[in-house]
């Protein structure tokens, strides 16, 4: 059912020190900095050859990686994410199998303007998985 592997996602507590550690340090080719207010974070996108890594970092009032931040104050991988070509497919069969879909279980539109869904990390090996139709 997944295919590739469309990005690892790390929360930071400074996207401009974590983006500048990816451009000049590990000389990445690193974009700026979106706003994605639907989803309460800032991301800043670093391409690499075979997948991307998303720096995510809060944004407004109740950022949904806040916690995360709080409980990993210096940071720490917070999703990965894999790409399916149907995501309600990919839907029915996991919760078919027990697997929970978090919140409504309707896609959202992620920050590449794909549906994307979030599955519970207590039904995989304690990972958040978001899965993207491409
Ligand atoms: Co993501």
């Amino acid at each position: 059912m997944i295919g590739r592997l469309n990005h690892v996602a790390i929360a930071v507590p400074d996207l401009e020190a974590a983006a500048a550690q990816y451009r000049d340090v590990l000389g990445a080719k690193v974009n700026s900095p979106q706003d994605e207010p639907d989803h309460g974070v800032t991301v800043v996108f670093i391409e690499l050859p075979n997948t991307k890594i998303e720096l995510l970092y809060p944004l407004g009032e109740n950022s949904p990686i806040q916690g995360f931040l709080d409980k990993n104050p210096s940071g720490g991988i917070h999703h990965i994410c894999y790409e399916v070509d149907d995501i309600l497919a990919a839907r029915d069969q996991l919760q078919a199998s027990g697997a929970r879909v978090l919140g409504s279980g309707e896609p959202k539109i992620g920050a590449h303007g794909k549906p994307v869904l979030f599955l519970h990390p207590k039904d995989f090996t304690g990972t958040l998985v978001e899965l993207e139709q491409v």
